[in-house]
């Protein structure tokens, strides 16, 4: 299948705009859009830029805009999207160059509600490490999948809106370990939560979840994560 591929370029040493790239490329049956993109680069333009690392949905360093939508080119395929694709840098993050944007604000806010495992209890007098059983571990099995990859906070309308927000991928972190039966750190997890820019500024909008690549139920993460802070978890 021949292929047009539109991809948004910026550049500031090259221009103080954005522009648009267009490339023909024949794509094959399993060829992913990020097989189009490093052939884009490797065959027809060495100067565009693009992150990815593992190219297979684990790294999370790969999300774009595609065809409008949130995604990991490295983890949707050429045929689900047709002849035209179109390729943007994620929305409401600042563009460093073409595709690759900067995740620093992100990893701030993810950094803001501490996420690792609080307590300072003694460990169990038998030397074992904290035990835990298997429904205490299912019960936030869910957002243990994040792989960061910023598709989910790149996607909410509140976000665009106001960079300020924490985002709902800092959300997931919190409930991934105020949910954790070992921890003890729900007060250190969500105080960046509790102001202007935290978890009440969600107005349950959903483009969090549809986007998500791992396919984390994300709006209930925020809306247990809400409930747990107001029954003062
Ligand atoms: Fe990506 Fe999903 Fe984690 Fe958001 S919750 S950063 S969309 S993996
Ligand atoms: Fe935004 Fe998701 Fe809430 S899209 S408003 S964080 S439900
Ligand atoms: Fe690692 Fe796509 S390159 S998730």
């Amino acid at each position: 299948m021949l292929v047009a591929l539109k991809i948004k370029r910026f550049d500031p040493e090259r221009k103080p705009a954005a522009w648009w790239s267009n490339y023909k490329l024949e794509a094959a049956p399993g060829d992913r859009v990020l097989d189009l993109l490093v052939r884009a680069k490797d065959e027809l333009d060495g100067s565009l830029t693009f992150r990815r690392s593992c190219a297979h949905g684990i790294c999370g360093s790969d999300a774009m805009r595609i065809n409008g939508t949130n995604r990991l080119a490295c983890k949707t395929l050429v045929r689900e999207l047709g002849s035209r694709i179109t390729v943007e840098p994620l929305l409401g993050m600042r563009v460093e160059k073409d595709l690759v944007v900067d995740m620093e604000p992100f990893l701030a806010s993810y950094r803001s509600v501490k996420p690792y495992l609080i307590n300072d209890e003694p460990l169990p007098a038998d030397g074992r490490e904290r035990r835990q059983s298997p429904a205490e571990r299912l019960r936030f099995d869910d957002t243990t999948k994040c792989i960061l990859c910023g598709c989910c906070t790149a996607a909410c309308p509140v976000f665009w809106a106001d960079g300020e927000y924490v985002g709902p991928a800092a959300i997931v972190q919190a409930h991934r370990f105020l949910f954790d039966s070992r921890d003890r750190g729900a007060g250190e997890h969500t105080a960046a939560l509790l102001d202007m820019k935290g978890v009440w500024r969600c107005r349950t909008i959903f483009q969090c979840t549809l986007s998500c690549p791992r396919e984390i139920k994300i709006t209930q993460a925020i809306a247990e994560v809400k409930q747990a802070i107001v029954l003062g978890k």
